[in-house]
């Protein structure tokens, strides 16, 4: 009986070897889980105690005290969820940060190598950038501690790199709260929908984006709504990185390494600004039965890999056009199960939190992330779509005549023209739809189309979604 006990308990002792490392390494706890281990013997058989969380907390040491750092405090303090201690903030400038509803026992830091040379466990990264924030990272997978991210542009350009280092050195990296924020798209790939074939992502990944759109939509000029997403917190003084697209394609491109499963250089993506949309846009799109959004898009077709980021338009019955300010919305079509769709907040300090903090008790619950296979690839930027294509010209005889006979050049064929009434004649909006063709296609006949001296700036396409 002596015996049979030995060996179960030393079959527990292994499993909490593998997912408590520093059981071994911090012997003053020791105790308690020789304790917790002499309990789960007598009373439940191994494979229940490897269901049961683990014994002691997590210690977690939080980098970067902003608004999603400060938010996973709160969650952490006030909903104490099981398994989880908060020991350790580190942030530059540190004594402004402190706030008087964290225990007496976390420690301030702002000596980054401090804290990576401490107890904590698992490092949870949200100062935001590749540097130092990349270095951080690998410091602290390179000492065996896990680690838990937002850090989209971090994951999306050496993400491959760091869930080597990670597996190679014993400990995890997690980044649920990378894209979409709060909307679990991550976890449901890893997870959920790992049994399908995804060969589509379409997405609303942006929510500056997605605000500055919305408000557009109901009348408000570019610029107006800009400073006001600015004054909101919405969007940083440089909105490049968002408006531009180039958060969006960070994005995209980690999406595309999980769904997809093929791993894309995010520079490969080429996005286009949202600055070039006005208010004619939209009111032409409101008569196509559409609005515009600012969409990421992937698809693979056999070895075929495409991937763009920017202005769309979308038709109004599609749920894409559904989500309003800050959200964000994600559909992934797989090959069996079809459609999924996924919408919430995508951004926001409490959102993310979460995000952030369920990894954290994914992690407390000895939950690995799930190996998802990828292979590196290239992304083209040809889709074969309808388009909607706006010229402003100086009116005069004969331009309509010369745009389709570009088009035709280029086999392209129009579905629609539609010019609306009101405008001045030398500075005339009006909008050519055509039926589906190939990116490239239209780019040759745009290439000539905009030499045409009538042409008072090139001509706005944009892919339709329908
Ligand atoms: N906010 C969102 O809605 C959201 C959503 C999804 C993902 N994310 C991601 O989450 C991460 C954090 O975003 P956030 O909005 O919380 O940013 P934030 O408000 O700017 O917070 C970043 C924090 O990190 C600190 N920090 C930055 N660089 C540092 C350095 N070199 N040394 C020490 N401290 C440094 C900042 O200190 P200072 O106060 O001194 O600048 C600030 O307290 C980013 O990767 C972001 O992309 C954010």
């Amino acid at each position: 009986m002596r015996e049979a006990v030995g060996r179960q308990e030393m079959r527990v002792a292994l499993r909490y070897h593998r997912n408590n490392r520093w059981v071994h390494s911090r012997p003053e706890k020791e105790s308690q889980v020789q304790e917790g281990k002499a309990a789960e013997s007598s009373q439940s058989s191994p494979a229940q105690a490897a269901r049961r969380p683990r014994v002691h907390p997590l210690r977690i040491a939080i980098f970067g005290f902003g608004t999603v750092g400060s938010s996973v405090a709160r969650i952490l303090i006030e909903s104490k969820p099981a398994g989880l201690e908060l020991t350790h903030v580190f942030n530059r400038g540190v004594a402004r940060k402190r706030v008087d509803w964290a225990p007496a026992s976390v420690v301030w830091s702002e000596d980054a190598e401090a804290v990576l040379a401490s107890d904590a466990d698992v490092i949870v990264e949200l100062a935001g950038g590749l540097d130092p924030a990349g270095a951080w990272v690998r410091h602290a997978l390179e000492s065996g501690k896990s680690v838990i991210t937002a850090n989209k542009k971090l994951i999306a350009y050496h993400g491959i790199e760091l869930e080597r280092l990670a597996a190679s050195k014993g400990g995890h990296l997690k980044y649920g709260a990378a894209v979409a924020g709060g909307i679990p798209v991550i976890p449901a790939i890893e997870q959920g929908l790992a049994g399908d074939r995804i060969q589509r992502i379409e997405g609303i990944l942006n929510g500056t984006c997605n605000f500055i759109l919305g408000k557009m939509e109901e009348g408000a000029e570019y610029a107006a709504v800009l400073a006001q997403a600015q004054q909101r917190g919405y969007a940083e003084a440089d909105p490049t990185e968002d408006v531009g697209g180039f958060d969006a394609r960070s994005k995209l491109a980690i999406l595309m390494r999980l769904a997809l499963r093929v791993e894309v250089d995010p520079d490969e993506i080429v996005p286009r600004s949202i600055t070039t949309i006005s208010a004619v846009d939209f009111s032409y799109a409101r008569d196509l039965g559409c609005t515009i959004r600012q969409i990421a898009r992937a698809e693979k077709t056999g070895e075929q890999v495409s991937a763009t980021v920017g202005p769309m338009l979308i038709d109004r019955r599609s749920p894409l056009a559904w989500s309003r300010g800050t959200e964000n919305m994600v559909i992934l079509s797989g090959h069996y199960g079809g459609d999924v769709v996924f919408s919430g907040h995508g951004a926001g300090g409490h959102p993310t939190a979460v995000a952030v903090v369920s990894d954290l008790i994914a992690l407390a619950h000895g939950s690995r992330r799930v190996a998802i296979p990828s292979s590196p690839g290239k992304a083209s930027g040809e889709f074969e779509v309808p388009h909607y294509i706006r010229f402003l010209v100086n009116d005069r005889p004969g331009i309509v005549a010369a745009i389709t006979s570009a088009l035709a050049k280029e086999q392209i064929n129009i579905r629609a023209i539609v010019q609306k009434p009101g405008y001045p004649q030398h500075a005339l909006p009006f909008v050519v739809t055509v039926e589906p063709c190939r990116t490239s296609d239209l780019r040759r006949a745009l290439a000539s189309i905009q030499n045409m001296d009538c042409m008072i700036e090139p001509p706005l396409d944009l892919q339709m979604l329908e």
